[in-house]
């Protein structure tokens, strides 16, 4: 295992869409594998796949930062979610290093996802790991933290970001 590079904002890899996987070889395992020992490391989490370089939709989570309990989850999607904005609480992001916001998430979702084993499965997250869940399929969707905030504040942020 390794602990990866982590891309930055404003690295255009972080505003693509990633690519579907269609099939999860050894070499999805192996970057899977880094990404846990990256989260850990960067003391994250979740991370996905685009913030170490790879534009495919995997994203693994760890709500609870502990070890041993993260889940993987390839191709998620979000199936229904409560009121869009319910839960309003500060958020951070590797990719934003030294930044935090305010962000606007849904207090519950209903997702699917396939795990390692190439099973697809339907399950629901509540409260702080929805959120997490919504943050790292954003980056799938090659959308930040300062995209879901409004355009003065996103200003005033990115301004003292640029200035670190
Ligand atoms: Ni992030």
């Amino acid at each position: 295992m390794a602990v990866l590079k982590v891309v930055e904002y404003p690295d255009a890899l972080l505003s693509k869409k990633a690519k579907l996987i269609e099939k999860i070889t050894l070499k999805e395992l192996r970057l899977i594998e880094d990404m846990i020992e990256t989260m850990f490391k960067k003391e994250g989490v979740g991370i996905a796949a685009p913030q170490v370089g790879v534009s495919k939709r995997i994203i693994v989570i760890s709500p609870n930062a502990r070890r041993g309990e993260e889940r993987v989850l390839i191709n998620p999607e979000i199936l229904e979610s409560s009121e869009e904005n319910g839960m309003v609480s500060e958020e951070g992001c590797l990719s934003l290093p030294g930044i935090s916001c305010e962000v606007a998430r849904a207090k519950k979702v209903k997702y699917q996802a396939v795990d390692l084993n190439g099973v697809k499965r339907v399950e629901v997250a509540h409260d702080f790991p929805a959120r997490v869940l919504q943050h790292e399929i954003d980056h799938l969707n090659g959308r930040l933290i300062v995209d879901r905030i409004d355009f003065n504040r996103r200003q005033a942020l990115l301004a003292s970001y640029r200035r670190l």
